[in-house]
């Protein structure tokens, strides 16, 4: 049996711990704690801990606190003392200023525990609230974690869920069939595949648990202890050489090939990778410091602004503003996607996150358009005139209120209507007198205009030149998007 074999069946309580934490790190508090409920006999079954795993631990050399729930142990089911565990964990982290760790295996509220089992949720959901933006939370779920439980992931800053293993819904399977008669498995409903792709809940998938407390080592790497500190420094490292990207804009390119060529190579860990992918986002290092790294994605969608990028995106900014990572962003933007189905949805609501996000961000904020950035999506994503500290733009770019073709359209309409021949003309024209980026540069919508290849140099340059502009402290919450 392979060590992730043996973390999975958790034949050990303490085993999923000790995957995750230093070696010989961990204090356990709690471990005598049993529940006093005699309705339904429960008194014959009084396992110690109650369910739960809880105590302090060292990760990376880092304090921090945990929970795990323990599935072999009343299903790992949440009654008042297991809460009450949770509760005070959460509460030493807030005092302490360290991260928190939970791994979530568990048959949700306690049935026999009635209503002091779902108090013992909004205990812990209003702490998750308090700490959220202070302290760094994840959530790791690595088994069931159905019902209102799914709302203490929800609320932490990252999720990580174990591959057929872990399960997130509201309402399960035998609820959904008896209330819209739809057939579905617990997978389809809510499996890992399903958060990381459409609903986007997970911001990581693992294969096994080892994986995913391997994930979550890597995760915290990239975070500070509190938003009172800074995130730890790592060795400074090289980028990789900076691909060429295609000059036709209607080519695409997958701009995490342009990130491999800004951040330090291997140092970027893209989340929710599979959800929106029209935007890329995750966390990074430029010489040695972390840093959220923001980007269109030309291979989908042609890189548009949608609802789900907008929120994704907005979420992640804010969680980089909470922490103290400076934000790099990488602009290839054609606008916000078009059409009745996102304005009915709300693009104009979900839209105004991301630009709420990006104003509101204290964190040092450098922008960079590779190809083209073009109206309201160009002002969103991190503009000056959004209080960006830096805005470059690679040579070859065009920046305007929309593209050459629809532009022309308008301006030029009796024109072309009278004279169709001349449309290549004044496409043109448009592109040489509106669109090329030393126009916006002489009026410093665009500080300099630099090549592709200069660009990590810059980009850490200018980094380092911010430092004076990270303030660890309090900013704001991370609030779910
Ligand atoms: C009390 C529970 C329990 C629960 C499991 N157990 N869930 N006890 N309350 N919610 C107990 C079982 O009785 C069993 O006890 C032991 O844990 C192991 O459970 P099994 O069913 O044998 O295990 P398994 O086959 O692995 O199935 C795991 C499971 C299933 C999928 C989680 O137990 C299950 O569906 N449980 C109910 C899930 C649920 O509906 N929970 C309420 C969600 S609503 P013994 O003594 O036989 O070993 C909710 C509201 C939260 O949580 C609201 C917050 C605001």
């Amino acid at each position: 049996m392979s060590a992730a074999d043996l973390i999975d069946v958790t034949e050990d309580r303490l085993a999923r711990v000790q995957a995750l934490v230093d070696p010989d790190s961990f204090t356990e508090l709690g471990s005598q704690a049993r529940h006093r409920v005699t309705a339904f006999d429960m008194q014959r079954k009084r396992p110690a801990g109650d369910g739960v795993v809880t105590g302090t631990a060292r990760i990376h050399g880092r304090p921090v606190g945990l929970f795990a729930q323990d599935p072999t142990a009343l299903g790992g089911s949440l009654g008042e003392m297991h809460a009450t565990k949770i509760a005070r964990i959460l509460d030493y982290a807030a005092r302490a200023r360290t991260p928190v760790v939970g791994l979530l295996d568990s048959g949700g509220a306690r049935i026999q525990e009635g209503v002091a089992a779902l108090d013992g949720y909004g205990e812990i959901f209003r702490r998750n609230v308090a700490l959220s933006g202070r302290v760094p939370q994840i959530s790791v779920v690595l088994g069931p974690c159905a019902g209102g439980a799914v709302y203490s992931p929800a609320l932490t800053d990252i999720v990580i869920m174990q591959r057929d293993r872990a399960h997130m819904f509201v309402t399960g399977p035998r609820v959904v069939k008896a209330v819209t008669f739809e057939d579905v498995s617990l997978a389809d409903l809510g499996g890992a595949e399903v958060h990381a792709s459409a609903s986007g809940v997970a911001h990581l998938v693992a294969d096994d648990a080892g994986s995913a407390l391997e994930m979550t080592r890597r995760v915290l790497g990239y975070l500070p202890s509190s938003c009172w500190e800074l995130p730890p420094p790592y060795a400074p490292g090289d980028a990789l050489p900076m691909p060429a990207i295609p000059t036709d804009h209607r080519v695409p390119y997958d701009v995490r090939e342009v990130i491999g060529g800004v951040v330090d190579a291997g140092s970027f860990l893209e989340l929710q990778a599979a959800f929106a992918a029209n935007v890329v986002v995750g966390f990074a290092r430029m010489e040695g410091q972390a840093v959220g790294v923001v980007a269109n994605q030309p291979l989908v969608l042609a890189g548009c602004l949608d609802i789900n990028a907008s929120e994704k995106a907005a979420r992640f900014v804010r969680l980089c503003d909470a922490f103290g990572l400076p934000l790099v962003t990488l602009v290839d933007v054609p606008g916000f996607l078009p059409g009745t189905g996102q304005e009915a949805a709300g693009i104009i609501r979900k839209g105004a996150k991301l630009l709420y996000a990006f104003a509101e961000a204290k964190v040092p904020r450098v922008t960079v358009v590779l190809r083209k950035a073009f109206g309201g999506a160009y002002i969103v994503m991190n503009s000056k005139s959004l209080g960006a500290d830096a805005a470059f733009s690679w040579p070859g770019a065009e920046l305007a209120v929309m593209g050459a073709e629809g532009a022309v359209d308008v301006i030029y309409r009796r024109e072309l209507e009278a004279d169709p021949s001349r449309r290549q003309e004044v496409v043109d024209r448009y592109r040489a007198e509106a669109m090329a980026p030393h126009i916006p540069a002489q009026r410093l919508s665009i500080d300099e205009v630099i090549a592709p290849d200069e660009t990590r140099q810059i980009v850490a340059a200018t980094l380092r030149s911010l430092t004076g502009a990270l303030r660890p402290g309090f900013r704001h919450d991370n609030l779910p998007q």
